[in-house]
């Protein structure tokens, strides 16, 4: 049986926290809401609540968990070393959307980290997850809140959907702020790496560190992973059950746009069975009206963020809505667009580029 608490008026040491808190150290899963998508928690040092994880998700076992934290001290439970490094990024992004990669220590089990000898560590800025976290007074180990491959929950609602009967409880406290999750960095390497393009832009993390993060392939949805380098990253991830063909132009001039929304216009025309939908911005909207399919606007360009956080509910939308095929605008590599474009590279069944 799942208990869903609807968190309104959100009060610190609230009961419905404490409740939570009490079924993590019993050994029980939480999902909770972050600043950036929901999470599914267990107690970081259980190994059989962090089992069920990977059960209730569908999650491969060679994929390691994000662990969450309410304090530095906490940090250094789960870590055996902090390089400097981390100890600024800490200081200037968290709390907040930034996973620091540090050497795992010993007490850490290998289901967590998949094996590796290293830990993904993060503190949430959600005032529900940091009071969730201090309740329980231990790190959380938690990944999405979603069934595996399937686009990452930015509401309660769609936890509710998705894990209802499959963990003891549900924290719910509506929509979430970023809608896309946390950028992931490996310090431990020299130089550090992009792991996963997230909420914070990689520039932003640069300019805290004071020097570049190499950007592999991968990190833009491109490529060969690295599996030991990042697990996560080589599995087909946020896709919804409509095809998803994205398209992009080779660059993001007024006419280039104008190009894209004209071969996007002729792709769904010329569509087979199925029903056709369009992912349009506010800036190509006016190209696609009469030509059939249903059309979702991510937003404006002027506005990632506004983009970012609309991704994933879209993404969800569309099969609501029975599309079968979804045309899906490319963006520039740049800022929260590399995010962007990561998650919608990995959605894709097609990629078409088109020069202008
Ligand atoms: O915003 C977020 O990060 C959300 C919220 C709930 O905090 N969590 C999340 O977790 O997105 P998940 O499990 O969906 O994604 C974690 C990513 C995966 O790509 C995983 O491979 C990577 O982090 N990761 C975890 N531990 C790692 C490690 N030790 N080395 C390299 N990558 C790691
Ligand atoms: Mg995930």
């Amino acid at each position: 049986m799942t208990i869903v608490f609807r968190l309104k008026g959100f009060e610190q040491d609230c009961f419905e926290i404490r409740y939570a808190a009490g079924v993590l150290m019993r050994g029980g899963l939480v999902a909770f809401p972050t600043e950036t998508v929901y999470g599914l928690g267990a107690l970081v040092w259980d190994e059989g609540a962090v089992s069920k994880i990977f059960q209730v998700k569908g999650r491969p076992s060679d994929n390691p968990l994000i662990v969450h934290v309410s304090s530095i001290e906490m940090v250094e439970k789960v870590a055996s070393r902090i390089p400097e490094d981390a100890y600024k990024l800490m200081e200037k992004a968290w709390p907040g959307p930034l996973t620091i990669v540090l050497p795992k220590s010993e007490r850490v089990p290998r289901i967590v980290t998949a094996g590796l000898d290293t830990v993904a560590v993060r503190m949430p800025s959600h005032p529900v997850a940091l009071s969730l976290i201090r309740e329980t007074g231990e790190p959380v180990a938690a990944p999405s809140a979603n069934p595996s491959g399937k686009p990452s929950p930015t509401s309660g609602t769609h936890v509710v959907r998705d894990l209802i009967g499959r963990v003891e409880v549900v924290l719910d406290a509506g929509e979430t702020l970023y809608g896309v999750e946390s950028t992931v960095v490996n310090i431990v390497t020299e130089p550090p790496v992009l792991l996963r393009p997230g909420a914070i832009p990689v520039e932003e993390v640069e300019k805290i560190l004071g020097r570049k993060i190499l950007i592999p392939e991968f990190a833009k949805g491109l490529g060969q992973v690295e599996k030991p380098l990042a697990p996560g990253m080589k599995y087909r991830h946020y896709a919804p059950e409509a095809k998803l063909v994205l398209v992009e132009p080779s660059s993001y001039t007024r006419e280039c746009l104008k190009a894209l929304a004209e071969y996007i216009k002729t792709q769904a025309l010329a569509g087979s069975n199925g029903k056709p939908c369009i992912l349009a911005t506010l800036e190509t909207l006016q190209h696609y009206s009469g030509v059939g399919a249903e059309t979702f606007t991510l937003g404006s360009r002027e506005n990632p963020f506004e983009i970012a956080r609309n991704l994933f509910t879209i993404l969800r939308k569309v099969d609501e809505e029975g599309c079968s095929i979804v045309y899906a605008e490319g963006f520039p590599d740049q800022g929260l667009g590399l995010t962007i474009m990561n998650r919608l590279r990995k959605a894709a069944s097609e990629k078409h580029l088109i020069n202008c």
